[in-house]
């Protein structure tokens, strides 16, 4: 089980001691999330911010592109630092080639659906990827409530793992507190994103270790 605090929800005057502090806090994935202002309706930031904080980190960095055109970003954000990239699924015939790129740049492959995106939109991308990134909130902002609808979705990623002798992390993002991290823990997630539900914790150490706890806890009762 994977807990990636989303830098979405740090301190944007901060993100190198944000950073620190997620790391010291005991995080081993930081996810960030990048957002152009045309796929989703507001912008964060880019791969400077990637390059400022590599070296300042060892941890593994989970580049989440809400982008229209992630093409052209592919390449600037392997040079930054990024451990993985995930595009998202709706972007449809364009999808492949975007998943070739990251590989063939060295890079972890992710592939995102959005709540409406239906899961048969990601079955033929399967064996490609190292990540699938099951939206729990309509991308964009951080702080939204969680989608209970999203759930059986999570099943579905799970029994297509094993049927289809895959090894893909099913990783959910959106509306990540401890209460919905056991839920999805228990559906058969294995890494979670939580940008609000840890980052507004004064101690993130604390915080990091009971949604740990919780998503181990509800990923063993699911046997
Ligand atoms: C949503 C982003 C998320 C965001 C989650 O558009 O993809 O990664 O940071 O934020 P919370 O955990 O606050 O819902
Ligand atoms: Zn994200």
């Amino acid at each position: 089980m994977i807990i990636a605090p989303s830098l979405l929800a740090a301190n944007f005057g901060k993100f190198a001691s944000e950073t620190r502090r997620a790391e010291r806090a005991g995080a081993r994935w930081l996810h960030l999330d990048i957002m152009d202002g045309h796929f989703v309706p507001n912008i964060s930031f880019g791969p400077e911010v990637v390059r400022v904080l590599r070296p300042l980190t060892r941890m593994f960095l989970d580049v989440h592109l809400m982008c229209s055109r992630p093409e052209i970003l592919l390449e600037p954000f392997a040079k930054a630092g990024a451990d993985e990239m995930t595009v998202h699924v709706e972007l449809h015939d364009r999808v492949t080639p975007l998943l070739w790129k990251i590989k063939s740049l060295g890079k972890k492959v992710g592939l995102a659906l959005n709540p409406p995106t239906a899961m048969e939109q990601v079955e033929p991308y399967l064996g490609q990827i190292d990540l699938l990134l099951i939206m729990t909130v309509n991308p964009g902002f951080g702080g939204q409530p969680f989608i209970t609808e999203t759930l059986p979705k999570i099943q579905q990623a799970r029994a297509w793992r094993s049927a289809k002798r895959l090894s893909y992390r099913i990783e959910v993002d959106g509306g990540i507190n401890f209460q919905t991290a056991a839920e999805c823990a228990h559906a058969g997630a294995d890494t979670f994103v939580s940008g609000t539900g840890l980052f507004r914790h004064r101690d993130l150490k604390a915080a990091l270790k009971k949604m740990q706890k919780s998503v181990s806890e509800a990923g063993r009762r699911r046997g």
